[in-house]
Parts: structure tokens; sequence; C-alpha cells
């Protein structure tokens, strides 16, 4: 089992360039199933959830090529609707392909996802929007069984809370249903628009993707095009995170400002400088940050729960103490073990996380326990005194590309063994 080896207590300097986005690659692979024809996805994320999401277009007769960031998918021999139990297991996200398969095939069946535990994963919301699309479903043994015989109609479907996975699969079924599908108290994410911009480049007619409320106009078929995918909001928020942590000055290149909107007011207040150039922020950290009162985590456009791990980790030796709320996930504070075993100091009660900054971390040997957990402990490596050792980085490599080799290349001293 491969791990991080980081000796802590160096500036980051230089330039970052951040990689596509993983919560719109992930929808939007899954999408080219729809078209039935040849798609070219740009700026595709080289991560092992990437290349679990195409082991699955594979097992269901998808033709798939990577060239660099590049992505080639001829979904026209795609003939199976069943996706099996261990490349399901792979990654939580594998949900998203329910959507797709069903509007394809007209049935699929697929076991409940795995992926990081952040607390029960549930899909009733998926599965109720489905229901109220045609699909008949019976879930069993942890099997999940869908049948269309009358194919998908269109639906008013209102979520009792924004789901972004909800609502991606509604918005891949319901682009080829018969007639119009509205969904109301919609996700707002940039990656939602991402995927609506990609299947209306395909031919579905999707409108206020952003908004509270999506409207889609089911089309009779989609063929292939070519995306770029969005640049990768959370990796961004995380290597600003480490340049804050130690203190940097880091250009944080190929990413879209206003994605980080609710970010970059939590940096400012801890103290560091943030100047948007066009597609790039420069962030200028001071010696020691200051605590930030409050951060809760919220749908977008509020804080986003996968930027509270980093962030929470660069408070820990900030001046003075602040709070977290972390209202997404149930279980989403698996990294404070870690931070504590280096010397944080926080009190959790419930959503609520205490952190009262500590002057410095001392390296530990520590163990990921998630994917933004692992995060943490980067960064926290990063601003630690002397060497810290992080196991279980195959969590780190589901959504962060080469991030040894990026954080090196801004002064980290950072390997993999
Ligand atoms: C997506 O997960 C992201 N993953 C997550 O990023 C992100 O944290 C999350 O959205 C929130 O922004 C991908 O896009 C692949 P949700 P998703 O459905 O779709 C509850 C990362 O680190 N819920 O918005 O699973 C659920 O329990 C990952 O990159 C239901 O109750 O998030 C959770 O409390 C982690 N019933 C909340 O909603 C449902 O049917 C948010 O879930 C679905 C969700």
């Amino acid at each position: 089992m491969s791990k991080l080896i980081i000796e802590g207590r160096r500036k980051l300097s230089g330039k970052i360039e951040v990689q596509g986005a993983k919560n719109s690659a992930l929808p939007i692979l899954a999408a080219t199933l729809l078209t039935g024809d040849s798609s070219v996805i740009h700026n595709c994320p080289d991560l092992s959830d990437v290349d679990s999401t195409l082991d699955i277009l594979r097992y269901v007769g998808c033709y798939v090529k990577q060239d660099g960031d590049t992505v080639f998918v001829d979904s026209k021999c795609a003939d199976k609707s069943d996706i099996p139990d261990e490349l399901m297991r792979a990654m939580r996200s594998s949900i998203i392909f329910l959507g797709p398969l069903i509007a394809r095939f007209g049935s699929a069946r697929l076991t409940y996802p795995g992926g990081c535990e952040l607390g029960p994963r549930p899909i009733d919301l998926h599965l109720m929007a489905l229901r109220l699309l045609g699909v008949e479903i019976t879930e069993q043994h942890g099997v999940i069984e869908c049948r269309a015989p009358q194919g998908l109609h269109g639906a008013k479907i209102s979520l009792s809370f924004p789901s972004v996975g909800a609502t991606e699969n509604i918005m891949l079924a319901a682009c080829v249903a018969e007639g119009t599908t509205i969904i109301t108290n919609a996700a707002r994410e940039p990656e939602i628009c991402d995927l609506a911009d990609c299947l209306n480049s395909f031919g579905a007619r999707i409108s206020g993707a952003g908004e509270g409320t999506v409207i889609i106009d089911g089309a009779e078929r989609l063929s292939g095009s070519m995306h770029t995918i969005i640049p990768d909001r959370i990796a961004a928020a995380s290597y600003m995170a480490a340049a804050a942590a130690t203190g940097g000055r880091v250009l944080i290149d190929r990413i879209v400002p206003s994605h980080l909107n609710s970010v970059i007011p939590i940096f400012e207040e801890s103290g560091c400088t943030v100047k948007q150039k066009g597609n790039s922020i420069l962030i200028d950290a001071p010696n020691r940050l200051h605590a930030v009162n409050f951060i809760r985590t919220m749908p977008f456009p509020g804080f986003p729960t996968d930027a509270q791990p980093p962030i929470m980790a660069m408070l820990t030796t900030a001046k003075g103490t602040g709070i977290i709320v972390e209202n997404i996930f149930e279980n989403r504070y698996k990294h404070v073990c870690g931070l504590e075993r280096m010397g944080a100091k926080i009190h959790l009660e419930g959503k609520v996380a205490v952190v009262e900054g500590v002057p410095e971390l001392y390296g530990a040997r520590v163990a990921a326990p998630d994917l933004r957990g692992g995060a943490a402990l980067v960064v926290a490596g990063l601003c630690a005194n002397g060497r810290t050792e992080i196991n279980g980085i195959n969590f780190i490599d589901r959504g962060y590309e080469n991030i040894e080799l990026k954080l090196s290349e801004v002064g980290a001293s950072i390997k993999r063994l």
C-alpha cells in the first residue's frame, strides 16, 4: 500500500494548474451512454474514480480510449444494463449510471453503491424521482432492479433536499423521456450546469440548470459531441488551503474564480490576500493565519462540504478559535483524529467542530479516512514540524491528480513511497 511522506514547514510558492472537475467528469462520462454515438470529452482528470467510471462504460459495451486528458467514448455497441457488484463498490458515484442505463435500455440492475463512508449515503431521492418518471423499482438483498416497460415520461419532481446526484440522475433520465420534466429544489452546483451544457451539446433541451428549477424537454434521441469539463473547484480550494497553511504565495491557475465565491471570503477572513486574475487566483498568506469565526457547509452557492476538511486543517494552527458546522454529511469529521495525532485541538459535538488554534502541529504517522479527509492530512503535513507519513492514499488518488507532483512543483517536500 503506497503512502505519502511529507517534511513540513516549507512555504509554498509558484503556480499550480488545477485539474478538470471530478464531480463533473463522472456524470458526463455516464451521459455518453445516452447517445449511442461517439463523444470526445476534454480536460478529464487522471483519477481512480475516472478509471472506475471508464471500466463501467467498457463493461456495458462502450469503446473507450484515453489520450492524456481527452477521453473518447463510442457507446454505439453498448448492450448491457447491469453493473456487477465489484464495479459498483469501486466508488459511490456509480449510482449516476442508473438514469442513463434506464434511458438507453429501459432497464437497469445495480447493487447499492460503495465509496467514501461519510455517513449513510441514501439514494431515496434518486429512486423517488425515477419512479415519478415511470420506472418500476424493486430493491432486495442489496440489488436495485429497474424496469420502464412503458418507457420514461416527463414529471414534476420536487426534491426535499437539493441532492447533486439525484438532480443529475433525473436530468440524465429525463432528457430522452416523453414530455417535459420539471425539477424544483434542484441542486445548483457548477457541475450541474456543466452536465446540462454537455447534454444540450448532445441535443438535449435543458434550461434553468444552476437555478432552483430545472426544465427538461424530452428529446427524440441524442447524438455524440465534444465537451470540455470545467475546472475542479474543490481541488482549487484544497491547494489554496495548502498555500495558506504554509504562509505561502501561490497562483492557482486554470480555474473559474466565481465557483469559489463562498470560499474566498474564508481565506480573506483568515488573513490571506486573494487576487482574482482572469482564470486564476493569487493567494498570499501571512506567517500565521487568524481563526475564522464561523463556517457552515451548505448546498451551492453556500460553502462546499468537500472543502471543509482541508480548510479545517489549515485552521488548526490559526490564532484563535473558530467553529465549523457540517450540515451536509453526518460523518464528515473522520480526519479529526489524524489532525489531533498531529497536535490539533478540535472539539466535536455532533455537526459542530470547535477548532482551537495551536502554535504548531508536529509530524506523525496518520491514515487517510476518506478522500477529502486525506487532503486535510496533506495540508496538515505541509505545515507540521517534522515528518508526516500518510497511509491509505488510494482515497486521495480518487480525487486529486498527481497531488505530490503538483505540490513538489511549488516547493513542498512530499514523495510517494
Ligand atoms: C456529490 O455527492 C459529490 N459527489 C460529493 O463529493 C459532494 O460532497 C456532494 O455532492 C455534495 O455537494 C459527486 O458529485 C460524485 P448529495 P452526492 O446527493 O450526489 C443526502 C467528493 O468528495 N441524500 O447532494 O452523493 C445525503 O445523505 C464527494 O468529491 C439523501 O438523503 O451528494 C447527503 O447527506 C463527497 N437522499 C446529502 O443528501 C438521496 O437520495 C448530500 O448528498 C441523496 C442524497
